[in-house]
């Protein structure tokens, strides 16, 4: 895993665009994985900035959000599906239609996560999966204790989850109590993930990903089995590792070895 150690906020975001950048200047008809949260939005933010003075085209990108809230409508204020049309694809040269978020309205919830599995798998895969993490560890809406083999399909949120993300509702009362999320072994098979987290809050969580043990109880720390993760962290959501030294001498090496 590579690890990242930004000197704030701004700086994950500016990391994170780039990245999401490079790798659509690299293959103009990739396929993204895209996360939504509060974590998300300054880098959406600049690779907003990014399109808008750099030569790079979303006409051929497809793009799959990795969960919606069940019952929320596309056009609900609070959907993801709304979210991720105002905070990035309204602002560049995506077609609408090949942006895909979970159907959370859907008539069959069951068969919205087949078709939405389906519909990974027919075009080719995700190359690189933006992740933010959850306070309890967990990665999309795959709650401690989620199967690390799981698929899309519908999960109940936590309590803990339901009072984080309060703060887009009006009340605790009208966040969701379930979601579509995509499966932490629907996660695992993209070709790169990019996990991006800030704030005190996000330590417990990120240091128990990454020096932890494997296990359920954690859903990020899964990541430990995929071979190609970046994770990309300020000082306050890094303060809980214990080898941060390690990764920030890792980094300088790096960078020395790219000059060679
Ligand atoms: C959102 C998602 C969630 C969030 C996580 C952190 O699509 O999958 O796992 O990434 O809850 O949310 P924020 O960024 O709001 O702290």
């Amino acid at each position: 895993m590579r690890i990242v150690i930004q000197p704030d906020a701004a700086a994950v975001a500016t990391f994170a665009a780039m990245e999401i950048a490079n790798q659509v200047k690299s293959k103009p008809s990739s396929c993204l994985g895209l996360a939504t949260g509060g974590t998300p939005v300054g880098a959406y933010r600049e690779l907003i900035r990014l399109y808008k003075s750099i030569p790079i085209s979303f006409a051929n990108v497809n793009t799959f959000n990795l969960d919606e809230y069940v019952g929320l409508a596309a056009e609900h204020p609070c959907s993801y599906r709304r979210f991720m049309n105002e905070n990035l694809f309204q602002h560049i040269d995506i077609p609408l239609e090949q942006t895909f978020v979970p159907i959370g309205d859907a008539g069959s919830l069951h068969g919205e996560c087949l078709a939405y599995e389906e519909r990974i798998r027919s075009l080719g895969g995700i190359d690189l999966q933006l992740l933010g993490i959850g306070s309890d560890g967990h990665i999309a809406f795959n709650e401690p204790g989620s199967s690390l083999a799981s698929r899309t399909r519908v999960k109940t949120l936590t309590q803990l989850t339901r009072t984080d993300n309060a703060r887009f509702f009006d009340s605790i009362e009208q966040v969701p109590k379930s979601a579509i999320t995509m499966g932490i072994g629907t996660i695992l098979e993209s070709r790169s993930i990019l996990l991006i987290a800030c704030g005190a809050g996000k330590a417990d969580a990120i240091a128990a990903a990454v020096e932890g043990p494997l296990s359920a109880a954690l859903p990020a720390s899964s990541l430990q089995l995929h071979p190609c993760v970046t994770l990309v962290v300020d000082q306050a959501a890094a303060a809980g590792m214990k080898r941060a030294d390690y990764y920030r001498m890792s980094e300088a090496e790096r960078a020395r070895l790219e000059q060679l």
